[in-house]
């Protein structure tokens, strides 16, 4: 699997990172076997995924526990790029944001404890905490950072503006922002940001949480009862219908190379320019087998074309339905 350097750090991700979110199972995915977690991260390092990206939350601590778990039993610490996060505390059901600077020390004590190594490779503030100013929570980051305790300086779902005021007081090598076929918000204004100051993206959900697999619409599987799929409004009429209608076109696009929809979508998601790699959440080996060859190959221009066509049309649609 090709690697891609980011800038300004000695550390290369693999073009598709792995996403654990659903590893330790609750509310948001339902039920995860152990046994299936790491059967998915023995199939990815297989097959060349060198770079996991999990958080604290995930599970309420599981997923970082079972992928500390499994770096240690297998000796791959120093084959593995391992991203988490900070910034979400829980107590009980209850979550809340939290960025202070003594919460920031003892979650990275935590987490450390969880996946079991002394630094993270990169490390990134989960969500903007509203009740705490970027440049406090960005001078603790580049403490992190000056002494060695992480690699590379990342944050999540943050605007351009909150992005601005962080650099003036961290290095930051790595934005995770959501990016899919059918969320391309950051194309507008981050991309291009990005671009110029030189920071990966590696962008989060590029199958729109399982929904652009195309397996809800064509392949009679339920829409499961989780807090991430059962009220999205994708499978939602009167969206469900125009989101079928495109991803039928798409579908027909993909067959030309052979390919699965899934496998058309991950292409076409990493080959955006200014992506640096996307993190494809699996929850069973044959997900990541059939994912993993969504690259190697290229989608044509004409074909590209057509698929920004596609795209546009569904989103006239789709807003014409909004106002
Ligand atoms: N920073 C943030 O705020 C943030 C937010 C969200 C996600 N993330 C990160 O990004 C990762 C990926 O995002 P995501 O998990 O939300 O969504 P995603 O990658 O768009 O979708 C992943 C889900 O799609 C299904 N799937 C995957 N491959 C498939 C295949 N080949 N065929 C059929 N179904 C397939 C699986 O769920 P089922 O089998 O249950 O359908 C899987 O859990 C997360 O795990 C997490 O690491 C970060």
């Amino acid at each position: 699997m090709e690697l891609r350097k980011i800038p300004e750090t000695t550390i290369s991700v693999s073009a598709i990172t792995l996403g654990t979110w659903a590893f330790g199972g609750g509310k948001w995915w339902g039920t995860q076997l152990d046994e299936d977690s790491c059967a998915v991260l023995i199939e990815s390092v297989n097959r060349g995924i060198i770079s996991i990206d999990t958080a604290p939350i995930y599970g309420k601590g599981r997923s970082e526990k079972i992928i500390g778990d499994f770096i240690r039993k297998k000796r791959l610490r120093d084959k593995i790029v391992l991203a988490t996060k900070l910034g979400l505390s829980w107590k009980g059901s209850r979550v809340r944001h939290n960025l202070r600077k003594k919460r920031m020390l003892q979650e990275l004590d935590e987490s450390r404890q969880r996946l079991q190594t002394d630094f993270f490779d990169i490390y990134q503030v989960h969500w903007p905490d509203p009740e705490t100013s970027v440049s406090e929570t960005a001078d603790v980051m580049s403490n992190f950072y000056k002494k060695g305790l992480i690699k590379a300086v990342g944050v999540s779902n943050y605007s351009v503006d909150q992005i601005k005021e962080f650099m003036k007081h961290s290095p930051l090598h790595v934005l995770q922002p959501p990016y899919n076929m059918f969320r391309r918000e950051i194309e507008k204004e981050i991309i291009p940001f990005c671009l110029k100051n030189n920071i990966a993206i590696i962008g989060y959900s590029p199958l729109n949480s399982g929904i652009l697999t195309g397996k809800f619409f064509f392949q009679n599987v339920e829409v499961p009862d989780d807090l991430c799929r059962k009220d999205h409004q994708d499978v939602k009429e009167p969206f469900f219908s125009i989101n079928k209608q495109c991803l039928k076109q798409l579908k027909n696009i993909a067959d030309k190379y052979n390919k699965t929809l899934t496998q058309l979508v991950i292409n076409w998601t990493r080959s955006r320019k200014g992506i640096t790699s996307i993190i494809v959440g699996a929850r069973k080996t044959c997900q990541i087998e059939e994912n993993v060859d969504g690259l190697g190959w290229e989608i044509d221009g004409q074909d590209d074309q057509e698929i920004e066509s596609l795209l546009k049309k569904r989103e006239d649609k789709i807003n014409c339905l909004k106002k």
